[in-house]
This record gives C-alpha cells, sequence and structure tokens, in this order.
C-alpha cells in the first residue's frame, strides 16, 4: 500500500492505493483540497499563496485521506510525492512530507515525476506491461505529444513553442471576463456558441512537425473583443466554441498524425484539458473513424490528483525503483526519455 502527495500547483491531494493480484491498481481514498477560489481573486496562482496554503491543506488532507481509506499510517508500505515539474515552494511541501512520512515509519521515499503521472493516468487497470501509444498530455502548464513503448520508455514527439492549451484556454476567459480557471466556464458556454462564428488561426496544423502553438489564438481573440459586443452571452458562447473548436482541431489532428508517423494503433489522452467535452467527443469520432483505440483519462484523474502520482509510484516500486532521500524537487523536470 502506497501512500502519495501532490503539491506541484494550486491543488493539495492525498491518495492511498494498493497494486491489485490482477494486475492494476485499486484506489482507496483519493482527496483533493483546490485552491481555485483563493487564486480567481487574483486571476491566477501566486506562487508564494500556494505553498502556504499547501502548508494549511495537507495535514487535514492526509488525515481525511487516512480516514477515508479506513487505513493507519503504520500500514503505508512507500510514500510518493511529485518532485516535479511545478512551482518550487509548493514542490518542497509535498515533497518534504513524504520524506519525514518515509523517515519516521522507516519506510521508502518514491519521487514521482507530475507529467508522467498525467501521461499514465489512463492506465490505472494495465499490468506491468504497458502496450504501446501515443500520449497527448494537455494541461494547464503542458502540451506534448510522447510516444510511449513501455513503462519508463517515452520519447518526446513534439510540445508547445509558447502557450500550454490549458493556458490559452485560462487567457482567452480573462480576456472575456470569465473566471479563473477558464477552461471549465469555455466548455460550458462552448455547448451553447456556434462553432463557425469565428474563423481563429490552426497554428502550425499544416507543419509536417508534431509542434504546438497557441499564442497567436489567444492573440486573435484579443483583437477581435474591439469589435464584438462582449456583454452580449450570445456573442461571448461564439467565441468560446469558435476558440474551443480551433485548440481542439489541431489537437485531434496533429495527435493523430503523431501516432501515424510513430506507427501506434492507441491514443492515451490527460491532463486537465483532457476533461474538455469537444475534446472528448473530437477524439472518440476521430478514433471510431480510423480504427484507433481511444484511450481517455477518467474525468476524476484530468485535473492534478495524487492518484496519478500513486499510479506511478507503484509502478515504479514494482520495478524495484525508489528515490534516496538526499533527491532534491526539479521545477523544470523532464520526462524520462528513452535513448
Ligand atoms: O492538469 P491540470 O489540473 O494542471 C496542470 O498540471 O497544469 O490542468 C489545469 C488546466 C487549466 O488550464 C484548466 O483551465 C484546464 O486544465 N481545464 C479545462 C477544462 N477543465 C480544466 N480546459 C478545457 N476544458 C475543460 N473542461
Ligand atoms: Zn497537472
Amino acid at each position: 500500500m502506497l501512500l502519495a502527495l501532490e503539491t506541484s500547483c494550486d491543488e493539495t491531494a492525498c491518495a492511498i492505493l494498493e497494486w491489485r493480484a490482477e494486475g492494476g491498481v485499486r484506489v482507496l481514498a483519493a482527496e483533493v483540497a483546490s485552491q481555485a477560489a483563493l487564486h480567481e481573486a487574483t486571476g491566477g496562482v501566486v506562487p508564494e499563496v500556494a505553498s502556504r496554503q499547501h502548508l494549511r491543506d495537507l495535514r487535514p488532507l492526509l488525515d481525511l485521506t487516512l480516514r477515508a481509506a479506513g487505513v493507519r499510517l503504520e500500514q503505508v508500505a512507500a510514500f510518493a510525492a511529485t518532485i516535479g515539474p511545478g512551482l518550487a515552494g509548493a514542490l518542497m511541501i509535498g515533497v518534504a512530507a513524504a520524506k519525514g512520512l518515509a523517515i519516521g515509519f522507516g519506510r521508502p521515499f518514491v519521487g514521482v515525476n507530475h507529467l508522467e503521472g498525467h501521461l499514465l493516468s489512463p492506465f490505472f487497470d494495465e499490468g506491468d506491461e504497458l502496450r504501446p501509444a501515443t500520449g497527448l498530455v494537455v494541461s494547464g502548464g503542458h502540451t506534448l505529444l510522447i510516444d510511449v513503448a513501455g513503462f519508463r520508455q517515452y520519447q518526446r514527439l513534439g510540445g508547445t513553442l509558447d502557450d500550454a492549451a490549458g493556458e490559452a484556454f485560462d487567457k482567452v476567459a480573462k480576456l472575456l471576463g470569465l473566471p479563473y480557471p477558464g477552461g471549465p466556464v469555455v466548455d460550458r458556454l462552448a455547448r451553447t456558441g456556434r462553432d463557425d462564428a469565428f474563423a481563429f488561426p490552426r497554428s502550425l496544423l499544416h507543419e509536417a512537425h508534431h509542434d504546438f502553438s497557441f499564442s497567436g489564438l489567444k492573440t486573435a481573440v484579443r483583437y477581435l473583443l474591439p469589435k464584438i459586443d462582449a456583454a452580449d452571452e450570445c456573442v461571448v458562447a461564439d467565441v468560446c466554441a469558435s476558440f474551443q473548436q480551433a485548440v481542439v482541431e489541431v489537437l485531434v489532428e496533429k495527435t493523430v498524425r503523431a501516432a501515424r508517423a510513430s506507427g501506434r494503433r492507441r491514443l492515451a489522452i490527460s491532463g486537465g484539458v483532457s476533461l474538455n467535452s469537444g475534446l472528448r467527443a473530437a477524439f472518440a469520432a476521430r478514433c471510431a473513424a480510423t480504427g484507433l483505440e481511444l484511450c481517455l483519462t477518467p474525468p476524476s484523474l484530468c485535473t492534478d490528483n495524487a492518484a496519478m502520482i500513486g499510479h506511478v509510484g507503484l509502478r515504479l516500486q514494482r520495478h524495484g525503483l525508489s528515490t534516496p532521500l538526499t533527491e532534491d524537487i526539479d521545477p523544470n523536470l523532464r520526462l524520462a526519455y528513452a535513448a
């Protein structure tokens, strides 16, 4: 049984999981204390404010998770935490707590890469051997295309050259005067809007490489604003639907193309933006039409959570891997790519 902590950005999260006899993981409890309301006032995350809130939330959240799982700390066999990438001060809170527990109870510490947590989050039910896939991680901080040949065999195919997809959602929402985080709000408003009302750019769609660019899209929305009635709810819904369609089209198209280029037959879609209803529907339709297998992350695991960290932690342990207590956090940690 493993206990995992996640404090890389603005969610404090704790989960307790175990490896199932038939393979894959069982989540005994997973709790999240979101700081979204706290950061709404500033329209984004202020790192020090986030760190202080992690400190306040962590202990009660740990107790809550243990109670929900019906587990005592003495029963936990290993303590995992996100070691990067993320906000330095925020990462230190979870890592220091997990290391302290590991020392106190004489158990191993397992440092987990947040991106690997997202990347593998559609695979909770798979055994030790992961079947190959093309992974798309779309979150507030990252937009990455990764070839997954197996566990720990990752190759970066492409990523964003400027804003992450979630960042684009959040910035466009801010321009439209919508609350933070903008992704869920834009998603909701887009459902009533026309996705062909405004012609927004599909940057790099026809380039052969697997990189993305979303900052032009945000600029296009900014230039459009003075020309429309942003107080009209129908117009705002049209902007949301057209913007979302532009993001979704590029993500789906380039992910399918990357899978073809690397000879993969299945897609693994993860990260906060993979909650987007338009994105999920578009991937489902495209995979049904092309015969690709689609692995979407379950909604409860899309945004930052500790279950996805514990999942990778358990797989690392299955491979005999733990992390020395001397290992530090790394705010810019990359995925461990295959040679
Ligand atoms: O994975 P995540 O919780 O944090 C990072 O690791 O960055 O992703 C948060 C991002 C935010 O930018 C948020 O606006 C976006 O995911 N998001 C969405 C939706 N739900 C969350 N974006 C589009 N549609 C959604 N339904
Ligand atoms: Zn994340």
